[in-house]
């Protein structure tokens, strides 16, 4: 039975560990029917923050609550949150459905539950395979069926996204936007932007234990609005008819003009009306993943960014648009309702 919020709310949460201050005086709140995205570098805090909202660990001061209660306070928890947090372990010759008949009962959750959560993570085909010989990507659709069962309102995803290969992040992507759809509360952490930017609506971003920014995804990108690079014959000129047309505009130190909020096209046109002679334009894109860097820059004072032997963004090749990915909660008429 769900109550109808599904939010999360994290409230000046700070945690110790000994000298190592993981998580610090960090408040943000997480709404239903959206998909926040919990950001920022390996070390920052975001596993503390999680387990500190699942009850796992005591925060130092602070609270967070889901729906305006702490988790230990939940009554029904499993049918309120669901969570996954790192890579499971299943007993290897143990089949998925029999992995998750042994949630279920636990759970006190009907039988015909196993089965929809595997055919929801799209694992079907596999239910009576040992686990112990599952993908990477196999045992995080596992670890997320099992965190379905309960039919949660909430669902909490530590770096889901880690080991699935480009078909199992369109996937997971297609069904974290789907499930945030039908109403529900999705938090999942990740340390590459690039990894949840076309899945995440909202984001918080965290560096060093402390939160660098809370939004959405769109409002960081208009931030970063794109600019125009104009190299003009008469610079005054083409900056007073720009300016006359209630463009921004500036000069970079090598005498172009940089004009904000505006495009090659529209550039061109003004400076045809002022008569200006352009020699050459150039459209300087917006680079979400620099921004990710510059904000969460901190973390690495004194050393390279990305840090060396971390992981790399995957190259461009393997993010093509989720077309791919089948959207589970519409397939299967899935969780709406959310009686
Ligand atoms: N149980 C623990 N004992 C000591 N230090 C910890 C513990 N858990 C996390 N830390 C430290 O807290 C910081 C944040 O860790 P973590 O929350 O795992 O970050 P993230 O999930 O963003 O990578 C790191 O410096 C980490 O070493
Ligand atoms: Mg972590």
């Amino acid at each position: 039975m769900h109550d109808g919020s599904g939010r999360i709310l994290v409230q000046n949460l700070s945690k110790n560990f000994g000298p190592v201050s993981a998580v610090r005086d960090l408040s943000f709140a997480v709404h239903p029917g959206v998909v926040t995205g919990f950001l920022g570098p390996n070390g920052s805090g975001k596993t503390t923050t999680l387990r500190m909202v699942l009850g796992l660990v005591n925060p130092t001061s602070g609270a967070a609550t889901v729906n305006g209660v702490p988790f230990h306070r939940l009554r029904n928890p499993a049918t309120v949150v669901g969570a996954v947090l790192e890579a499971q372990s299943f007993h290897p010759s143990r089949t998925a459905r029999n992995h998750l008949r042994c949630y279920s009962a636990a759970m006190n959750v009907p039988d015909q539950q196993v089965d929809h959560a595997l055919d929801l993570v799209g694992l079907s085909n596999a239910a009576d395979r040992g686990a112990g010989g599952f993908s990477l990507g196999m045992r995080q659709r596992l670890a997320l069926a099992t965190a379905l069962l309960g039919d949660p309102q909430v669902l909490i995803l530590d770096e889901p996204a880690n080991g699935l290969d480009p078909e199992g992040i369109a996937w997971l992507r297609g069904f974290l936007k789907s499930f945030a759809a039908s109403g529900r509360t999705v938090l999942v952490s990740s340390h590459l932007l690039r990894e949840m930017e076309h899945t995440v609506d909202h984001v918080v971003i965290v560096s060093r234990g402390q939160c660098v920014y809370n939004g959405d995804l769109d409002q960081l990108r208009a931030q970063q609005r794109s600019r125009v690079l104009v190299q003009a014959g008469d610079p005054t000129a083409l900056v007073n008819g720009l300016q006359a047309a209630g463009l921004a505009v500036e000069l970079v130190p090598d005498g172009r003009i940089a004009v904000t909020g505006s495009d090659s096209r529209s550039v061109a046109e003004l400076a045809l009306q002022a008569g200006v002679a352009v020699y050459g334009m150039q459209e300087e894109q917006v680079d979400l993943e620099r921004l990710f860097f510059q904000l969460t820059s901190g973390q690495y004072v004194g050393g390279r960014f990305p840090p060396s032997g971390g992981p790399q963004p995957p190259g461009p090749g393997g993010w093509g648009p989720p077309g791919g990915g089948a959207n589970p909660y519409e397939q299967h008429g899935g969780f709406g309702g959310g009686a």
